[in-house]
């Protein structure tokens, strides 16, 4: 296994510095929900994606289960990219289903978590002895160019990320990935879809609160990280359905008037009580949208699964 560090920790904290002086002294304030994926964030992550609320991971689960073998099929992708890999624990059944059909010989995963990714990749190396694991610590809106060279590359963006990017960042991530990939390459977007509200806001807004301490982790991240003194427990999750851009917006909203010390940008920074910060967008998809947005980055839209119930659909598109 080898494992590349294109973000390193000077990166990563010069972009988080970056970001938090930026967002914070933005009306309103906002932090990129990349942040949230530290160890711990990462973990929450996990936790989520086993909450009964959440059904975006069971659902592309199930659409991935049924459509796995049709994927290989389809592209007979011999190199597998996955962008924003995690835990990578879906992606096992595509490694399965193109090991079946006998065309892979390796995978590269990419993330920013570089421990996320590296006990992924470790655990991958260690349950498919013949594959080429080549794991890259990055982030997918920079480091496009990172991915390792191959023939027959199928790019898989899994899980319903692509909606934490807003239109205009869309459009830029779909036609950088265009343009490192040759015609007749793959790629496979994961989409959460447009449903009942009150489906998607209990998706975002579990009864156990495990969304809202992932929520509030980012503040412990710039606790940790910049030397901040957030009191991350006076601040309240929100959650809540944007109908007409149809996403999904989370906000830490201050119970108080506070002002925050952020020791390593020497900046203050004041919230007035009921004053909110937003922190992620999670957009969700329609079929005719997910096919606009990819043939204007140059790919053509092949094939639309989703699991039986249409909660949450994949897409094969294939570079023009
Ligand atoms: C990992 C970006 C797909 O947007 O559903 C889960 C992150 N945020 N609960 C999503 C998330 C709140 C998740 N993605």
């Amino acid at each position: 296994m080898r494992l590349d560090i294109h973000l390193t920790e000077a990166d990563q904290s010069r972009a988080l510095r970056a970001d938090a002086r930026t967002g914070l002294t933005a009306s309103p304030k906002w932090l990129p929900p990349k942040w949230f994926y530290d160890k711990c964030g990462s973990e929450l992550f996990e936790r989520i994606t086993e909450l009964p609320e959440y059904y975006p991971t069971r659902a592309e689960r199930a659409a991935l289960t049924a459509h796995a073998a049709d994927i290989a099929a389809a592209t007979g992708a011999k190199t597998l990219v996955e962008l924003g890999s995690g835990s990578s624990d879906k992606t096992r059944l595509l490694l399965d289903a193109l090991r079946r059909y006998g065309t892979l010989g390796a995978f590269a995963p990419l993330d920013v978590s570089e421990p996320a990714l590296r006990a992924a990749a470790t655990a991958i190396d260690a349950d498919y002895p013949d594959l080429d694991v080549h794991a890259i610590v990055g982030d997918f809106t920079r480091h496009l160019d990172e991915i390792p060279a191959g023939e027959a590359r199928l790019v898989a963006f899994l899980g319903g990320t692509i909606g934490n990017l807003v239109p205009a960042e869309r459009a830029e991530f779909l036609s950088g990935l265009h343009a490192v990939l040759a015609p007749g390459e793959w790629f496979l977007l994961g989409t959460d879809l447009v449903k009942d509200p009150a489906a998607l806001v209990a998706a975002y807004d579990d009864a156990e609160g495990v969304t809202a301490e992932f929520n509030r982790n980012v503040l412990y991240v710039l606790n940790r990280q910049l030397g901040a003194d957030f009191d991350p427990e006076a601040f309240t999750h929100v959650a809540l359905w944007d109908a007409e851009r149809e996403w999904i917006e989370m906000r830490l909203r201050a119970d108080r008037d506070m002002t925050v010390h952020i020791g390593e940008l020497d900046l203050d920074v004041s919230f007035a009580a009921g004053e909110e910060l937003y922190t992620e967008v999670s957009a969700k998809f329609r079929r005719e949208g997910v096919f606009a947005e990819l043939s204007a980055a140059g790919f053509a839209p092949l094939h639309w699964w989703t699991d039986p119930e249409g909660r949450f659909a994949v897409t094969l598109a294939q570079a023009q």
